[in-house]
């Protein structure tokens, strides 16, 4: 069922009661630069037309009730006593969002709230973050506190880096936080700098999910951000203003290649090729370049897959039917890996004709068609639109 404003604030109406405020949140989908973030480097991505929503009403005490639509599930934080529980459930990101803000020193007001999306979890379209952003934002504008979008975006990292325990990089609440409508993000997530560039008008991006979930995400994620570091140390000996995998260059990587093994030696040219490519990338994007484009995303594909080994079966697969249909320019795994979506870029008039035969194709492997999205990159984490009014049948109008 499509989420609207409407819907929102009627299933908020329908628990609480009163008269809430309405926010959302992008998803983010990455067009290439993958885990190139949390090694300092460069990123190309842009928002989904998919969305986390929430509807909150201030209460006067220090309490959160939160109401998730999607797991139909009603909880009470006490704001005063935040407690970090091991399993990971869905309140968790909530407990994240406001104990990391009280830390910062943002004191925050108890709510109702009601959270509803339409972002596949798991699915690599950053569904978390979306949640994240989405909620520290509402929070914030309930208490009266205005803080930067940058900010926003750092604090929310630090929501999964030490309350979640996923040391990501900054890439996803980033764009989510300060992206323009209809436009890429080539952001430097080192310096923080970005530049908007156009998407082009005569492809588009489509994003099918494998249907598997991240398997072992925290752990795998993790080992890789470990290993990056381990050959930053590796190899900062000789090179001496290596900071990050970001200022190493190919040339340099197979100069100091005695000083890896082979593992670390391919996770250092996945990075240091990806962000030659998103930089590739961005020319080409910015040259309306989509065949360049598309082959870029492509090898960053088979990168992701050879030297960072975060793929699987199905994501391989899915990417060979996308890349084998003409109409296609290229395509990667999107996100941490190991499952969830593949993006492609499509020719835009064909883009029906590639839904159809992924649809058919790898729903064979499947046993099922898979969900698939063509993305139209929306507005960043904000107030929600206006409620639509009601539609009122003609018949009763007349009356
Ligand atoms: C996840 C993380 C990001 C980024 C991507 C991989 O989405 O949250 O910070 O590292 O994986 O590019």
């Amino acid at each position: 069922m499509t989420i609207t404003s409407r819907s929102v604030h009627d299933a908020f109406v329908g628990r609480f009661g009163g008269q809430p405020q309405l926010f959302r949140a992008p998803g983010r989908v990455n067009i290439i630069g993958g885990h190139t973030d949390y090694n300092e480097g460069f990123v190309l991505p842009t928002t989904t037309g998919l969305h986390t929503w929430v509807a909150i009403a201030p209460r006067t005490d220090r309490t959160l009730r939160v109401f998730s639509r999607l797991f139909d599930s009603l909880e009470e934080i006490d704001l005063d006593r935040i407690e970090k529980c091991a399993d990971a459930q869905w309140y968790e990101y909530v407990k994240g969002v406001a104990a990391i803000l009280e830390t910062a020193g943002h004191s925050l007001r108890g709510a109702d709230i009601v959270i509803d999306g339409d972002i596949p979890l798991g699915g690599g379209l950053s569904s978390s973050a979306s949640l994240e952003t989405v909620l520290a934002f509402a929070l914030l504008d309930r208490a009266d506190i205005e803080i930067e979008r940058g900010e926003l975006a750092q604090l929310c990292q630090r929501v999964e880096t030490e309350y979640v325990g996923i040391r990501c990089g900054i890439m996803d609440q980033y764009v989510i936080s300060r992206c323009v409508k209809n436009r890429a993000m080539m952001l430097d997530c080192r310096s923080l700098e970005f530049q908007s560039v156009e998407m082009p008008a005569d492809a588009r991006l489509l994003v099918v999910d494998t249907g598997v979930s991240h398997r072992l995400p925290v752990g795998e994620y993790n080992s890789r951000r470990e290993e990056c570091e381990e050959a930053v140390a590796l190899l900062a000996g000789e090179i001496p203003q290596l900071g990050a995998l970001r200022d190493l260059d190919l040339a340099q990587l197979e100069a100091k290649r005695k000083l890896l093994d082979d593992r670390h030696y391919r996770r250092c040219r996945h990075i240091v090729s990806e962000n030659q490519r998103v930089q590739d990338a961005c020319s080409a994007l910015q040259r309306g370049d989509v065949q360049r484009l598309g082959e870029l995303i492509t090898a960053s594909h088979v990168s992701l897959r050879d030297d960072y080994e975060i793929s699987c079966a199905e994501l391989d697969a899915l990417v060979e039917i996308m890349n084998s249909c003409p109409e296609v320019y290229g395509s990667r795994l999107v996100g941490g890996g190991f499952g969830g979506c593949v993006v492609c870029l499509v020719d835009a008039p064909h883009l029906d004709r590639v839904m159809d035969r992924v649809q058919v194709e790898y729903g064979a492997l499947l046993g099922r068609a898979p969900w698939a999205h063509a993305v139209t990159p929306s507005d960043p984490v904000g107030p929600a639109p206006t409620i639509e009014p009601l539609e009122v049948p003609e018949s009763a109008a007349n009356s």
